[in-house]
């Protein structure tokens, strides 16, 4: 980075990030159906910054419009102090895009299609610098596999290392795990980590709330074209003031009230027969619950609890669960 950007991202902040992107009032309709409403966002340097939030909530369309592909309808969009809108081919040698892998390009190598892309893009195409992409997203065993013989996680990183070619200072990642098992998503995580610790700026949008809060260290969390808080992980959970819920399977027909009474609980829901309880007191609310359970004869089956995350964040700001 230079230090012009550098002057550039000491701009007016509470928490003091040096702004690499910074969106402002950005809107985008389609006919009469607003996608995203006046958002405001600021990511700053060497940050992975998740926009989390459920299916159709505008995220993609937020990523699209500060990679300049598609068009606004207002606000305004800098990375790294150059207006993106009008001069959205300067911003794109800034950026690198993860784009799906194509099955126009099974039949290459691993490692023909990096030089491929690289040569596209009037990159390096050394040997060196293929096998350096390879080891960031370790594909370096694969090089030598066609696409089409890669797993889904292996063509994830694989579609991350093309996206890298130019040596970009900003990765744009679109729900880069949606459809990996746990595994690969994990690997994933430690892929796109070591792009953070190689000084890469991440934006990446998920609606796994695991994923935000284990890999992002700040995340907007957007419904409706909105964004309704943005934070480190940790802030949006300790704002809810709620230490954890304790679940449990209880026969139906109980009354509610009884247990949103209950030393330190917040609230009370049953749905089924799945009794949730949501406290900010978790030792003191449970052995409530539990001397409650003995008093009635009432059996708690499955008995647990779950610390606060950032589905209880959505949860409370939007009445809804992320994954509806
Ligand atoms: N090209 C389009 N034309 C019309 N509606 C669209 C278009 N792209 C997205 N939408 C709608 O805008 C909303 C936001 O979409 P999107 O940005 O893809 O959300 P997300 O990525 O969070 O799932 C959705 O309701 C979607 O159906
Ligand atoms: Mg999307």
């Amino acid at each position: 980075m230079t230090s012009t950007q550098a002057q550039r991202g000491a701009t007016s902040d509470t928490t003091a990030i040096r702004a690499v992107i910074q969106v402002v009032q950005l809107h985008k309709r389609y006919g009469d159906f607003t996608a995203v409403d006046h958002i405001d966002l600021e990511v700053g340097d060497d940050e992975i910054f998740g926009i989390l939030g459920p299916n159709g909530a505008g995220k993609t369309t937020t990523l699209e419009m500060i990679e300049g592909l598609r068009e606004p309808d207002g606000g305004m969009i800098e990375v790294n102090g150059i207006d993106a809108i009008r001069e959205p081919n300067r911003v794109k040698h800034l950026i690198g895009v993860q784009l799906q892998t194509t099955s126009l390009f099974d039949h290459l190598t691993v490692r023909e299609l990096i030089a491929l892309f690289a040569a596209l893009y009037d990159a390096d195409t050394s040997s060196e610098r293929i096998d350096q992409l390879l080891a960031l997203v370790s594909l370096e065993e694969k090089s030598d596999a066609r696409a089409n013989q890669l797993s889904g996680g292996q063509q994830q990183r694989l579609s991350i290392a093309l996206a890298l070619v130019n040596d970009p200072e900003i990765v744009f990642l679109d729900e880069p795990t949606t459809g990996l098992d746990p595994q690969a998503r994990r690997n994933l995580w430690d892929v796109i980590s070591g792009l953070r610790a190689a000084g890469k700026t991440i934006v990446l949008t998920t609606h796994y709330m695991e994923e935000a809060e284990v890999l992002c260290d700040r995340v907007a969390i957007m419904d409706t074209g909105r964004i309704i808080a943005c934070d480190t992980p940790l802030r949006l959970i300790q704002s809810l003031e709620q230490e954890a819920t304790i679940r449990a399977r209880v026969a139906r027909g109980l009354d509610l009230d009884q247990f949103r009474e209950l030393p330190g609980v917040i609230d009370a829901e049953i749905a089924e027969d799945q009794l949730s309880i949501r406290t900010h007191d978790v030792q003191t609310s449970l052995t409530a619950l539990l001397a409650l359970a003995t008093e009635i004869d009432l059996r708690l089956d499955n008995l647990a609890t779950t610390n606060a995350n950032l589905e209880d964040v959505f949860l409370n700001l939007t009445g809804r669960s992320l994954r509806e």
